[in-house]
């Protein structure tokens, strides 16, 4: 920390690791791709391109830096359902043939920027309780995904599978279970039509202990979920993952120091060099929760934590307990590696908090 200032988000290797070995374990049958929004840093997606993984990117700058990272373009699926022609044809040219959509235009620039290329239909599913909804925004009615596929065919693309994504942060195993079922249901329609679809991608959503150390929602999922992928797909069904949040979440600690300080409202407030504008932009995007630790010991009291901006927006917590903290204390953040630095900004100059990799 004193080599590198601060703010600073450590992630830690092992965790990362340990974090990418947890979900292979959990899910044997399922070929997790790491979904690179979640945090792009050029150490995460190199550590993970040497530990096997493959990779769920967004926009063409993703797939180039997963390719910087040393995994070939067969190991990317293009995973945004909307994505400009440019992008298109950008990811084709560089190799990259696995590509999701959720409508019929989305099927035309493909057909017309990347023939030939593989495609998987989103479907609309349950979103009920994540933390993220994310079927507002994207999927096809279940009924309509058949006709889209044979529509892929009909134009020389190769319809290979049925995505889905249950809402980021997913706690409820039920979403899975609906969501694996329709894609199932999907699946033998397709073979009675004769459509050669064999891929189930069941997105990300995984959910990591954002609010509550004790307790790992994961592993209250990952029983339901692998029954259900048992029962309703025989071994020749490739099921395909795009985990974000769980890979890298619980890998990253954001540090802090205390800039400023100021008595308000008969409490202490404590204006840290990191802010909502920055790496605690979860905050605003991500309805995220954090924990705040502070490196002092001491009777603690009522506190505010903010940001550095100038926006009276940028305030991070209202009523956290903690010990009286002098100008240059230490605060940190644990269960922050996702969705952090990833939407941090760097609004009123200030430089968005340096991403290193420890042990
Ligand atoms: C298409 C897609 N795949 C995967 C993810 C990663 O989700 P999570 O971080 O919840 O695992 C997202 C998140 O927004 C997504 O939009």
């Amino acid at each position: 920390m004193r080599r590198h200032g601060t703010p600073l988000l450590a992630v830690s290797r092992s965790a990362l690791r340990a974090q990418w070995d947890r979900f292979r374990e959990a899910f044997p049958r399922v070929e997790p791709f790491y979904a690179v929004k979640a945090n792009p840093n050029p150490a995460v997606l190199k550590l993970l391109a040497a530990a096997g993984a493959s990779f769920d990117a967004a926009s063409l700058a993703e797939i180039d830096a997963v390719l910087d990272a040393g995994a070939p373009a067969s190991r990317i699926i293009f995973a945004n359902t909307i994505k400009p022609s440019a992008a298109i044809s950008g990811a084709a040219a560089r190799g990259v043939d696995l590509m999701t959509f959720d409508s019929e235009y989305e099927l035309d620039k493909i057909a017309a920027h990347a023939p030939g290329t593989r495609v998987i239909v989103r479907i609309k599913v349950p979103n009920v309780g994540s933390a993220i909804e994310l079927s507002l925004k994207f999927g096809v009615e279940p009924a309509d995904a058949i006709d889209l596929l044979i529509k892929a065919h009909k134009m020389d693309l190769r319809p290979v599978g049925v995505s889905f994504h249950v809402g980021s942060q997913c706690t409820r195993a039920e979403n899975y279970v609906d969501a694996l079922e329709m894609a199932a249901i999907i699946l033998r329609d397709a073979h009675l039509k004769r459509l050669p679809i064999d891929i189930v991608d069941i997105g990300g959503g995984f959910p990591i202990p954002h609010f509550d150390r004790e307790h790992d929602p994961f592993d209250d999922t990952v029983a339901v979920i692998s029954q259900e992928i048992d029962r309703l797909f025989d071994a020749n069904v490739r099921l395909i993952a795009e985990p974000g949040r769980f890979v890298v979440g619980p890998a990253g600690t954001l540090v802090m120091r205390v800039v400023g300080k100021a008595i308000r409202e008969n409490k202490h407030w404590y204006y840290l060099d990191d802010g909502v504008y920055g790496a605690l932009s979860g905050l605003m995007f991500d309805h995220a929760k954090y924990q705040y630790k502070a490196l002092r010991d001491g009777n603690t009291q009522l506190s505010t934590l903010a940001g550095p901006t100038c926006d009276s927006l940028d305030i991070i917590a209202r009523g956290e307990q903690l010990p009286e903290l002098e100008l240059g204390d230490i605060v940190y953040v644990p269960n922050i590696g996702a969705y952090s630095v990833a939407t941090g900004t760097n609004f009123n100059g200030l430089p968005p908090a340096k991403v290193v990799t420890v042990p």
